[in-house]
């Protein structure tokens, strides 16, 4: 029986190895973390992640050939196959700090490796990692390795969430980098036999290392920019009259740019992007590329501009303050059908909001009141490292009411913001929420999820992101 065990059980090493363990019955899959709360949570009813179908996966196999635990060591010294999906956050400070990827937890997981290792493995890249990583954790395994042999491969995993589960069973495509040597072929063949059991072989695209990390910083850098490129246009759309949905549309029906990732927001959020551009900038950097470095940064100033507009635009169309003005917002993870905030939006329009010294009333269906608190107390880039060791400084979230109900939130609130597009936010009464709040009522819908027109027929003033401006914003100072 193959044995495979996955260091991180987060947001992707717990639904990769679950759907694994589902998919192949013969081969046993352990999923081991530092975090003894994680795995306490995968190990009960209430999963540490809100993915919509991973319980039913995990319960099918959890006790069969799927086990999660911290006996980190054991697995590994057991496994055939070991697959690293650890946090590799920004740097925060000395050397590349605020762009270069973080690898402590990587090398922390190689050395591990190496120290426990009885016999020869094959170690996967799942976490996404800078290009060359491979060659340095080569070089740790390979130097401390008393006389075993290592294969590193790269198998970057290209998941979205609030569907990792559909993206798993049926991915574009499965990507592995190896070495162009016979072993290192021999292990690329090992672990496409793994997907082979569920994932068609033209869909297993197989190429050299570097080929494989980069790929995966370009994907993400791709998929954000046209989020940016969409978002550029809805300013332009705002200034000029047109309709940036009719434009996404109109754009999307040439089948060489096609329709998907063209909806304007309020901006791009979730732990992969940012993180990932401005690696890839810092690479670009480092091998004196200045131009493309500037070409790649451009996508996130695009996508900061963007959350400022929104802001922004709030508080202009209030007579330009917030002050003491209490403000619904509706959502806080980075999209919907995930409970997962980091980078989300939610935390840029709301601190700004906080610093115009509004009064924030917060409803999400999926995030708690202590994550928002949380959220919102923490410096930049400080979320992205094992949950345990994330600083929980006093917050200083007084003028925050998080509540569960968005009609709890709207009561008295003199506007109402939509960050997060969950589709129960489609849906709401909005007469009886008009009728709750203070006039005039705004909504300020950041994924043009609502009906304005009905919206303005019952009485609110809507702004919608890229739609021509209602009357009363248009009169309001302009927003840059
Ligand atoms: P995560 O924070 O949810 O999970 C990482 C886990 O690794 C944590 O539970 C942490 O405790 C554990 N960990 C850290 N160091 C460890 C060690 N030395 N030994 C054992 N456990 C350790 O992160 P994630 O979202 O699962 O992302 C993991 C990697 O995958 C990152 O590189 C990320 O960029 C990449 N990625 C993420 C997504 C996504 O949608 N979240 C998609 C594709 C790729
Ligand atoms: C992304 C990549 O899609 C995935 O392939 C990679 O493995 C991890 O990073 P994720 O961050 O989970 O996945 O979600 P995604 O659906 O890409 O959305 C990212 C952000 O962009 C969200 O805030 C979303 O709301 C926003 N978005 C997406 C838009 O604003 N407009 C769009 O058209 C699409």
């Amino acid at each position: 029986m193959v044995k495979i065990c996955c260091i991180g059980a987060g947001y992707v090493g717990g639904p990769t190895m679950a759907v694994i363990a589902l998919k192949c019955p013969s081969v046993e899959v352990a999923v081991v973390d530092i975090s003894v709360a994680r795995i306490t949570a995968w190990n009960s009813d209430v999963l540490p992640i809100y993915e919509p179908g991973l319980d039913e996966v995990v319960k099918q196999r959890r006790g069969k050939n799927l086990f999660f635990s911290t006996d980190v060591e054991k697995h590994v010294s057991e496994a055939d196959i070991i697959f690293v999906s650890v946090n590799t956050p920004t740097k925060t400070r000395g050397l590349g700090a605020g762009k270069a990827a973080d690898l402590t937890y990587w090398e922390s997981a190689a050395r591990m490796i190496a120290d426990v290792s009885k016999s020869d493995k094959i170690v996967v890249e799942k976490s996404t990692v800078p290009v060359k990583t491979a060659e340095a954790i080569e070089r740790i395994l390979t130097h401390n390795s008393k006389g075993i042999k290592y294969q590193i491969l790269s198998n970057p995993e290209f998941l979205a969430e609030g569907t990792a589960i559909e993206d798993l069973f049926n991915p574009d495509r499965v990507l592995i980098g190896g070495r162009e040597t016979t072993e290192g072929q021999e292990a690329i063949k090992a672990l496409k036999a793994v997907y082979a059991h569920w994932v068609p072989e033209e869909r297993i695209i197989c190429t050299n290392l570097w080929s494989a990390e980069l790929s995966k910083l370009a994907a993400n850098a791709f998929l954000a920019q046209r989020i940016s490129s969409v978002n550029a246009m809805s300013a332009l759309c705002e200034a000029t009259g047109a309709d940036v949905s009719q434009v996404s549309h109109a754009v999307g029906k040439d089948t060489r740019i096609g329709p998907k990732f063209l909806n304007a927001s309020v901006g791009f959020g979730g732990s992969c992007f940012q993180k990932d551009i401005l690696n890839l900038v810092y690479i670009c950097e480092c091998n004196g590329l200045t131009e493309v470095a500037n070409y790649w940064k451009q996508v996130i100033k695009v996508n900061d501009y963007q959350k400022n507009r929104f802001v922004n635009r709030i508080v202009s169309s209030m007579f330009n303050t917030v002050s003491g003005k209490k403000i619904a917002v509706l959502g806080f993870a980075f999209k919907k059908d995930t409970g997962d905030t980091r980078e989300t939006p939610a935390i840029d329009v709301c601190n700004g909001l906080l610093g115009d010294n509004a009064r924030l009333n917060i409803y999400d269906p999926e995030v708690t009141e202590d994550q928002i608190k949380r959220d919102l107390s923490m410096k930049k880039f400080d979320w992205d490292h094992p949950f345990h060791l994330q600083p929980m400084s006093p917050t200083s979230t007084k003028q925050v009411n998080v509540v569960w109900d968005a009609y709890e939130a709207a009561k008295d609130a003199h506007g109402l913001c939509i960050i997060t597009e969950w589709d129960e936010f489609k849906k709401l009464d909005y007469k009886k929420i008009f009728d709750s709040m203070q006039k005039p009522a705004f909504v300020f819908d950041g994924r043009n999820i609502v009906n304005a027109e009905k919206l303005r027929e019952i009485g609110f003033i809507v702004y919608s992101i890229g739609k021509p401006l209602d009357p009363w914003l248009k009169d309001m100072p302009a927003v840059a």
